[in-house]
């Protein structure tokens, strides 16, 4: 298995080249928050644009859907997200800062060796307590902490400008929620016949503690998120739910192309599956700090549509065109965050070329922020800079494409290999007379001389293997 770059190396890269800059840092930043960058915005977008083709675009069961960040409150009552979407805390005795508990004890146990202790994640609020108590686990900053207390994560704001008459609302906690808010909205006024999901993505809040895990965990982050309907006599929710493990897996390995040995599926256990669920796994990648989730999948049953039916007296069923049978289909969700899909891809296909000493992201081609650079060989010559120019406009409509003239030619090359460029186009001396370019693979470092009329083939055939 491959070292992983760290999240300082990692954060040092996106912060150099314009992916992730911290949140609001001209006022000291905001915990937990982070901007996309010129490049970090294209690599999320592709990311994202992905997800769709795979997952809504190409298949006929899935349609998709882009509902509100603020719902009706009596959402959050029905999902049972006001009651028990919860973390458990400790605090501090000395400094005050709260620390998530499970965090704090899964930090002891690796620190002090001990794999044959239980897992934080199967301990209740109070096991915990006595965990801590018990191995004496200090904060990090090596104090003493309180026994732990449940606090909930959901974001509230409220609506109205007179103070006295606003009226509390959350921020979304999942996205999930607007496609069951909508499930009879979509089923009425589309050609969906069960089984079908619903896919959406967008931006969802959670008010968390722990600090340090960059992008892995934020306070605002965005969720793709699949709520796929069935009828549970017709369709064996096992199957199904293998069904998808395969699919997540394939999009993961084939589109984002990670390697498998930084993959792994994992089961909750009882105590730590949610509230809702019956069964569920996390498709787990191997960060440099530790196997965490990255995709959700859960057997939700029927509780969100029951609960949403039980607080807004409208049915949530579905009649049988067959048998006439009327009632409440039961769901899977496939839950990803996008922010550690793109954490992933940052990780993974970062490579320490020590041969050729750079730094290298092997994006998969459709990742890649930029396909495509074109320089001039150098600046001052305008014969040189104006053909170049004229085929960076042209192949601007053909892929994603940056333009740079600045240093020398060795330094663009090392700059675009850190972002991830596939291909690098110079246009020289032998360009005006000939009308060749030379190209310039990033895996490889290699140079080839082409014409120029040939550049699009060439790239798209070399882009089709440039899976990773
Ligand atoms: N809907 C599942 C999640 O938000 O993690």
């Amino acid at each position: 298995m491959t070292t992983q770059p760290t999240l300082e190396v990692l954060n040092s890269l996106c912060k150099r080249r314009g992916f992730v800059f911290q949140t609001s840092n001209i006022y000291g930043g905001l915990a937990n928050s982070y901007d996309y960058g010129p490049l970090g915005v294209e690599l999320l977008r592709n990311i994202k644009a992905s997800w769709w083709k795979t997952f809504i675009e190409k298949r006929p069961d899935m349609v998709g859907l882009d509902s509100q960040i603020l719902l009706h409150p009596e959402t959050w009552v029905a999902s049972g997200h006001t009651t028990s979407f919860n973390d458990p805390l400790v605090e501090d005795a000395v400094t005050g800062k709260r620390y998530r508990a499970d965090h704090l004890i899964e930090a002891w146990q690796q620190k002090h060796d001990r794999p044959d202790h239980e897992l934080a994640e199967n301990m209740s609020v109070e096991e915990m307590g006595k965990y801590i108590t018990e191995n004496k686990v200090l904060s990090p900053d090596g104090n003493a902490v309180a026994a732990p207390r449940v606090f909930n994560l959901l974001f509230e704001t409220a609506i109205g400008a007179v103070t006295g008459e606003k009226s509390k609302v959350y921020l979304r906690g999942e996205t999930a929620q607007g496609i069951f808010t909508n499930f009879k909205n979509i089923l009425d006024s589309s050609r969906v016949r069960l089984p079908f999901g619903v896919g959406q993505i967008g931006k969802s809040f959670r008010n968390e503690v722990t600090t340090g895990q960059f992008v892995f965990r934020t306070l605002e982050f965005e969720q793709a998120e699949i709520e796929y309907f069935f009828d549970p006599e017709k369709t064996d929710w096992k199957e199904l739910l293998s069904a998808w493990k395969e699919d997540l897996w394939s999009f993961v390995t084939n589109q984002l192309g990670i390697s498998e040995e930084n993959l792994r599926w994992r089961q909750h256990s009882d105590s730590e599956r949610s509230f809702y669920s019956e069964d569920t796994y996390d498709l787990d990648y191997n960060f440099s700090f530790g196997w965490k989730e990255l995709w959700g999948l859960a057997y939700r049953t029927d509780y969100d549509l029951k609960q949403h039916t039980k607080h807004s007296g409208h049915e949530h069923t579905v009649t049988d065109i067959e048998s006439g049978k009327t009632f409440v289909p039961h769901v899977i969700e496939p839950a990803v965050g996008v922010n550690r899909m793109f954490l992933m891809v940052l990780t993974d296909h970062f490579w320490e070329d020590t041969e050729r000493k750079r730094t290298v992201l092997k994006l998969p081609f459709s990742l890649a922020p930029y396909k495509v650079a074109v320089f001039p060989l150098v600046r001052n010559k305008p014969e040189l800079v104006e053909k170049a120019r004229k085929l960076y406009v042209d192949l601007c409509e053909k892929f994603p494409t940056t333009w740079d003239d600045r240093s020398n030619i060795g330094k663009r090359y090392l700059y675009q290999d850190e972002i991830g460029t596939p291909f690098c186009i110079t246009v020289d001396y032998d360009s005006l007379e000939d009308d060749t370019v030379t190209i310039r693979d990033r895996d490889t470092a290699e140079q080839i001389r082409i014409p120029q009329a040939k550049i699009s083939e060439y790239i798209a055939a070399a882009a089709s293997r440039m899976i990773r």
